[in-house]
């Protein structure tokens, strides 16, 4: 069974991220932390290990891996740098952005599912970036979730995960909680205009001022709770919230703090016998569960975590957001989330 090692220093637990690089060398898997996610690494060059990968993540082999790497001379010697290229690792290298490229020889198909291009990273973690020196080589890094559920942001997500696969994971390194809590922008630099596959931190504005971008529809990230998420106007919180639990539902806010006091406030005055006896009872921790955040960055930081902790309430209410910079990104997310709980209600197919 893979170890658990707590690192908050890059440079003084250089020892255990040593270790994490001895099993990168040896075809082993590492859990580790970004600024966006936890990822699931190994050496992206060694085909046996990435196809460990792929089963022990149960993904499907026509998705590509992202290739981390810790220097810009490692990005040109694994891909075929273009113009559009240069500017965006000039201008977010390291940073929550993955570039597709056309890949070079070097790159196994099996790493790049089978297709000609493949996206690359620098992430903009300390740990991340020790981890891949050390290793020598660049990481194939997806989220380190199983296929098909929500990116983990803390070590301990990770590990639930990959509860059954632990005999697997060469080592865990705990970083704490990621910085951004979403993940990367992944954007096409093989098309005209170049393509934003997936929206994270790094926002179509921000993108816009280098180049001519348009975004696809996300398609491939899970979101699916087994709650009904709702994304609600922050006016309409407390009444939402208080008209489900009249029915006698169990329900989930995730909100902005001065929102949520408004809730509260709203709930004691509904005087619902078992909630109003005392709203800071943990035995009503069944019936109502909260996560106040205090600013947008904050919301992207706990929104999976609290998608996590939300996902068995009967209800799980959202806050909406602005939808510009890191709040498009945000309710892109949510939007999904709801689709994918409606889609799974349909089919019958409710996991979690
Ligand atoms: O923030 C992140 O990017 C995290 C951390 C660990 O770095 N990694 C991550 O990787 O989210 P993954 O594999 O879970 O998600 C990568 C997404 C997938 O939706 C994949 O389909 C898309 O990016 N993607 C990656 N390479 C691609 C490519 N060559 N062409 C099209 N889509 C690609
Ligand atoms: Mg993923």
């Amino acid at each position: 069974m893979g170890a658990i090692v707590r690192v908050r220093d890059a440079e003084k637990d250089v020892d255990k991220i040593k270790l994490g690089a001895e099993i990168i060398k040896s075809g082993g898997l590492v859990i580790f932390p970004t600024e966006t996610v936890y990822g699931i690494g190994c050496d992206a060059l060694n085909e046996k290990a990435v196809e460990k990968l792929y089963r022990v993540k149960g993904r499907p082999a026509n998705k590509p891996l992202i290739l981390h790497v810790c220097s810009t001379d490692q990005v040109y010697e694994l891909v075929e740098v273009n113009r559009e290229a240069e500017i965006l690792i000039e201008e977010f290298f390291p940073g929550p952005l993955a570039i597709v490229l056309k890949k070079k020889e070097k790159v196994p198909d099996i790493t790049s599912g089978m297709s000609d291009k493949i996206a690359v990273r620098m992430p903009a973690n300390r740990i991340a970036l020790k981890l891949i020196e050390l290793s020598e080589t660049p990481l194939g890094a997806p989220s380190a979730n199983k296929s098909g559920s929500i990116s983990p942001t803390r070590a301990e997500d990770a590990v639930e995960e990959f509860r059954n696969e632990m005999d697997e994971i060469g080592l865990v390194i705990d970083g704490g909680e990621t910085d951004i809590g979403i993940e990367s922008t992944v954007i096409d630099l093989t098309v005209r205009p170049a393509r934003i596959l997936r929206l994270g931190r790094i926002g179509v504005e921000e993108l816009g001022e280098f180049l001519d971008v348009v975004t696809e529809k996300p398609k491939s990230e899970h979101y699916r709770m087994k709650a009904k998420v709702k994304i609600v106007d922050p006016a309409a919180i407390p009444e939402i919230v208080g008209i489900e639990l009249r029915k006698g539902k169990s329900v989930g806010v995730c909100a902005f703090e001065d929102v949520i006091d408004k809730a509260l406030e709203y709930m004691d005055s509904l005087d619902i016998s078992d909630i109003s006896a005392n709203l800071s009872d943990s035995r009503n921790v069944q019936r109502i569960r909260i996560v106040r955040v205090s600013d947008l960055e904050d919301y992207s930081r706990k929104l999976f975590r609290s998608m996590r902790e939300l996902a068995n309430c009967d209800v799980a209410v959202f806050q909406s957001v602005r939808e510009t910079g890191i709040g498009r990104a945000i309710m892109m997310r949510l939007r999904e989330a709801v689709k994918q709980t409606e889609s799974a209600e349909r089919t019958g197919n409710k996991k979690v």
